[in-house]
């Protein structure tokens, strides 16, 4: 991905067209709000098809929608993929099914169980359910997996590996806050690691969720990595991306233990 993308557009109003593969493409589609927690929502066009990768809050449908019309039919669109249940990731999943009930939504179930309650008691949706489907291989030939990321923060949390362009659909993880923000990341890692410590000390469960995430990552080369907040990582980060997650002091590594005397007066049954 080139840097120039950072100049090329408007970010206050254009579809951004990050990785293009032919039949293959990758674009943001997200928000510009001014306040620090701003949501990417991410678009794969896959020959005619249309997948939207976390389709953000229902406060901003409209300006998703505006984006992707630049670039594509809406009846393209077939699938919503949701990292996990938090409202600023899926609410617009409403607005998504009442434009077409038929688009499916892809999540993990204990996922599934929570965003059922965004709609009315009678509204059904398709489901792709990502444990019993580990893997989705599109019209072009382009597979993406599915790795579960559990207490990253949800407990449900799944990623997106996007096999034909080695991208990482993050949701939360890498996630980064800050009223200043480029949609590429450049040169300043430490900078960004700042903005990356708010959330990710308060989000993330432990260090060894992070590192059980991290595992996944032996054999598979990432060369993006496409968070749900901040800035896209590129290639030359990555590497200080991963480094950064396993060495990441957060959560509940700041619990103290409590010993079971501590605990004595709550009597052993
Ligand atoms: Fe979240
Ligand atoms: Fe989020």
């Amino acid at each position: 991905m080139n840097k120039d993308i950072n100049k090329k557009y408007d970010l206050s109003n254009d579809a951004v067209l990050l990785i293009d593969k032919g039949h293959h493409k990758i674009y943001w589609v997200g928000t510009t709000s001014s306040e620090a927690l701003r949501s990417n929502i991410y678009l794969i066009k896959d020959k005619r098809e249309g997948i939207i990768i976390d389709c953000g809050s229902r406060g901003e449908f409209q300006e998703t929608i505006k984006r992707i019309k630049q670039v594509i039919p809406l009846t393209y669109i077939t699938k919503v993929f949701a990292n996990h249940q938090d409202p600023d990731v899926t609410s617009a999943m409403v607005d998504w099914l009442e434009l077409n009930p038929n688009i499916e939504i892809i999540t993990s179930p204990n996922t599934n169980v929570l965003i059922k309650h965004y709609m009315k008691e009678e509204e059904k949706y398709k489901y792709f359910n990502t444990e019993t489907n580990p893997s989705l291989t599109l019209d072009s030939g382009a597979v993406l997996e599915f790795i579960p990321s559990p207490f990253m923060h949800a407990p449900g949390a799944v990623t997106i590996y996007n096999r034909h362009t080695k991208t990482l659909f993050s949701g939360d993880i890498w996630a980064a806050i800050s009223l200043e923000w480029k949609l590429l990341l450049e040169d300043d890692f430490d900078k960004h690691k700042e903005d990356m410590d708010f959330f990710h000390q308060g989000y993330i469960a432990s260090n060894k969720a992070a590192r059980n995430f991290l595992i996944n990552f032996k054999d598979r080369e990432v060369t993006n990595i496409m968070p749900q907040h901040g800035s896209i990582i590129t290639q030359e980060n990555v590497n200080k991306a991963f480094a950064y997650l396993k060495n990441l002091k957060c959560g509940m590594d700041y619990f103290r233990e409590i010993s079971d005397e501590e605990l004595s007066f709550i009597v052993n049954d």
